[in-house]
């Protein structure tokens, strides 16, 4: 099995609760998203079918067969609103429009110098837009090698240095937290 089926197997699976997750985080018609981390761009396909094509999908992503499969995966697409963004590791591109929604998920971790890189963010940012964070709380052996997490606590502290509170912890989600943080003072 590939990556990209890999990544699009263990999204899809009904015990990592991908319908759970779209359907708490509301997603509007004409919404704005971001993807850091787009992997094999499973949560790229389902959420730009719903924000439709008055939105796009903005996918930073830093490895090449992924951004070439996004390609494929918006050529697929409903209404052709993905659009793959290659990018080296923490650059932050100006995109076109401001974003209504950051979605991030296993792809935390392997962030380096998240405060900055969070902080960094925050021009391409609706004041109200919701930054959501879902990773590996501990270490889970099984399925990822170690050190492919980070602790709640730590995100937290991360993100309020960075600029950020906590609005909801959803507490639905067997291996990962799943946070959604606002900008401080919206
Ligand atoms: C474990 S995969 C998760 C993929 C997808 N979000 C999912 O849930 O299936 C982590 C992804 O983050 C990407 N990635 C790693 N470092 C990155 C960085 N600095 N910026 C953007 N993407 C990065 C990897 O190439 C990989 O596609």
């Amino acid at each position: 099995m590939s990556k990209i089926e890999m990544f699009n197997k263990m999204a899809a699976n009904p015990e990592n609760k991908p319908k759970e997750i779209i359907s708490v985080l509301d997603f509007k018609n004409g919404d704005n998203v971001l993807e850091i981390g787009v992997g094999g761009g499973y949560y790229a396909n389902m959420i730009a079918q719903i924000i439709g094509p008055a939105g796009t999908y903005y996918g930073f992503e830093i490895n090449e067969e992924f951004i070439d499969n996004l390609k494929q995966v918006n050529l697929a697409s409903k209404y052709k609103n993905i659009k793959p963004i290659k990018i080296t590791e923490n650059s932050i591109p100006k995109l076109d429009k401001k974003m209504d929604l950051v979605f991030t998920r296993n792809s935390y971790h392997h962030l380096e110098n998240r405060v900055e890189y969070f902080s960094n963010l925050k021009p391409l940012l609706n004041n109200d837009a919701k930054i959501v964070i879902i990773d590996f709380n501990k270490n889970h052996l099984t399925i990822k090698p170690d050190g492919h997490f980070v602790k709640k606590e730590v995100i937290v502290e991360e993100m309020t240095e960075a600029g950020y509170v906590l609005k909801t912890d959803y507490e639905i989600l067997p291996f990962q937290s799943f946070l959604v943080f606002k900008q401080t003072n919206n």
